[in-house]
């Protein structure tokens, strides 16, 4: 409670207070908080009660006045002020109710406010001290903060708050701001239910009818690798002695750690792998795996399938060592390449069948020139050395 004091024309202050003392039991008025806060441009309402001797009194006026201590008696009510009666407004009544609400509250407005009535019983004007006064501080509101937590991971529920360290007596319609993009929530707190990676970013705020906005605090989203995509740099087909990259992404926060595998083999880290020069023996099914603390995961295998011209071709030949004139005989050819090589078979130089198996069911004298295989591929070719069924029905190689 705050005590009352009776204003009349060429009465001491000092007098007053005794007076005052006396009747303090009956006369009160509550402010509450006595101290009060507002942002630039925005509306206060200072809440406020009062009481007096029901019996014997009656309230002729109850207003708001800015003069603390006057001795004329004529104390002018604020609503009646120019610079006020388009913004100030009565909420209260001649009973008990005192409460007021300023809007547009500007730097002009750092005053103490005080609470008056007049009774019917004396010309005397009674009036609440200490009055209401504003924070300058706040009315400058220098100190709009944005809390939010520092890291949460995809799917947490988030809570952003706007504050000042002003204690506002009206909430201010906020503003909020994703990087420099206004965002739809109109409240101090931004809720987010279920976090996205979509949604980390800076974060501020500000109050409408301000530009004064906070410092932006950055919302990191953590989350788990994607599966990983490898990607090959390079010609669609790998020849042997290519030079070969291999590139696996995957999305995650913080960044992923990645490994290579070939099969089940490890073979290396790092988001590239590269083999400069690829040889047959690296063919085969890489796959990268993306691991962070969330969480890791394996990306499809790819197939590195390294081609190459025919490199070796031999012809063998079954039966006995001494082949009699009426014998038959197979030869096969075989070779090395990849793609597998077409096999064509020769005598002398006419083309004798595309088969990897030759045969001769009856050897003869006829069959003593040189018979040869050609393997053949995309890549290249490459011949047997010549095989010569001797007409005496043995057999020898020739280089
Ligand atoms: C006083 O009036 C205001 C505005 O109408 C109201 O919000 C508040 O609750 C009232 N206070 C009391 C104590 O009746
Ligand atoms: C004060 O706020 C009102 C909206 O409430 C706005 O239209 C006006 O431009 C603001 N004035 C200043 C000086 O910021």
């Amino acid at each position: 409670m705050l005590m009352w004091l009776r204003m009349a024309p060429a009465l001491h202050l000092i007098f007053l207070l005794i007076i005052h003392r006396v009747s303090a039991a009956d006369w009160g008025v509550n402010y509450s908080p006595t101290q009060f806060c507002a942002l630039q441009n925005s509306t206060m309402t200072i809440r406020c009660t009062f009481t007096y001797p029901t019996t014997g009194y009656q309230v002729m006026k109850a207003f708001w006045n800015i003069d603390q201590v006057r001795y004329d008696g004529d104390f002018v009510d604020l609503s009646h002020n120019s610079e006020y009666s388009q913004r100030l407004q009565y909420l209260g009544d001649k009973q008990q109710n005192c409460t007021v609400r300023l809007s547009h509250v500007t730097k002009k407005d750092e005053h103490d406010y005080y609470f008056r009535i007049t009774t019917n019983v004396t010309k005397g004007i009674w009036i609440g001290i200490p009055g209401v006064s504003l924070d300058i501080m706040c009315v400058l509101c220098s100190d709009l903060q944005l809390e939010s937590p520092e890291r949460v991971t995809e799917g947490d529920s988030v809570r952003l708050t706007c504050k000042s360290s002003c204690k506002l007596t009206d909430t201010p319609t906020f503003i909020w701001y994703r990087n420099s993009h206004t965002l739809t929530n109109i409240g101090d707190k931004l809720n987010i239910s279920s976090v996205s990676r979509r949604e980390a970013g800076h974060y501020s705020c500000g109050v409408q009818g301000q530009t004064y906005i906070s410092p932006a605090v950055y919302l990191d989203v953590t989350y788990a690798p994607d599966t990983p995509v490898i990607s090959i740099s390079g010609s669609a087909v790998i020849m042997s002695g290519d030079s070969v990259t291999l590139i696996c992404s995957s999305d995650s926060n913080p960044l992923a750690e990645i490994s290579w595998y070939k099969g089940e083999t490890s073979v290396g880290s790092g988001r590239i792998f590269n083999i400069s020069k690829i040889s047959s023996d690296d063919s085969g099914e890489y796959k990268c795996r993306a691991r962070n603390d969330h969480g890791e995961k394996y990306s499809d295998p790819v197939n590195l399938d390294v081609q190459y011209p025919p490199r070796s071709i031999s012809v063998s030949i079954s039966g006995s060592a001494v082949i009699m004139s009426g014998d038959s005989v197979t030869l096969s050819c075989s070779s090395d390449s990849n793609p597998p090589a077409e096999i064509n078979w020769f005598k002398g130089n006419k083309y004798l069948n595309s088969e990897r198996i030759f045969s001769i069911s009856k050897i003869s004298s006829d069959d003593s020139e040189d018979i040869k295989c050609r393997a053949r591929n995309a890549h290249g070719e490459k011949y047997s050395v010549a095989v010569i069924l001797n007409a005496q029905c043995e057999f020898m190689m020739v280089q």
